[in-house]
């Protein structure tokens, strides 16, 4: 329930912007924020600090996002399970339409918005 609340709160604010980035400028490359708003807002939440318990910080400056973009990339698209969550993240975050491109996209965006 939270979930469908946060993700309803992200549509509200960012607008326009975001069934405009589902779209993509041509109907392709959906940006950064839809892929993570589609993708790993569920396990990530809107703000990146976890929507659930055994969810990493990802706003936790000393956390996974001080790791190289190849290292994070790689978590994403193989999954992860470090032994450090109860759950490992699954790769491509269960989502098997996941492009490569749009796993680079998210990471930018993820560092973008949750990191300094
Ligand atoms: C089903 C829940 C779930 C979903 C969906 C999910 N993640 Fe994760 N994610 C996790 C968990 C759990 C971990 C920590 C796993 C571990 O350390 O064993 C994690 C870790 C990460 C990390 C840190 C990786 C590292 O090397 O330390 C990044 C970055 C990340 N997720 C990004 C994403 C992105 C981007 C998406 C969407 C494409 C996504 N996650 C979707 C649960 C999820």
């Amino acid at each position: 329930m939270k979930n469908v609340l946060q993700i309803a709160y992200l549509i509200a604010a960012l607008g326009g912007g975001v069934s405009q980035a589902l779209a993509g400028s041509h109907g392709e490359r959906p940006v950064g924020a839809a892929v993570f708003a589609r993708s790993c807002i569920a396990c990530h939440g809107i703000d990146g600090a976890g929507a659930m318990p055994g969810i990493p910080d990802l706003t936790d400056q000393k956390g996974a996002l001080s790791k190289s973009d190849k290292v994070l990339l790689k978590s994403i698209v193989n999954g992860i399970d470090s032994g450090s969550s109860p759950t490992p993240m699954p790769a491509k975050g269960g989502d098997e339409t996941l492009t490569e491109a749009e796993a680079r996209l998210v990471l930018d965006y993820i560092r973008r918005e949750f990191g300094n």
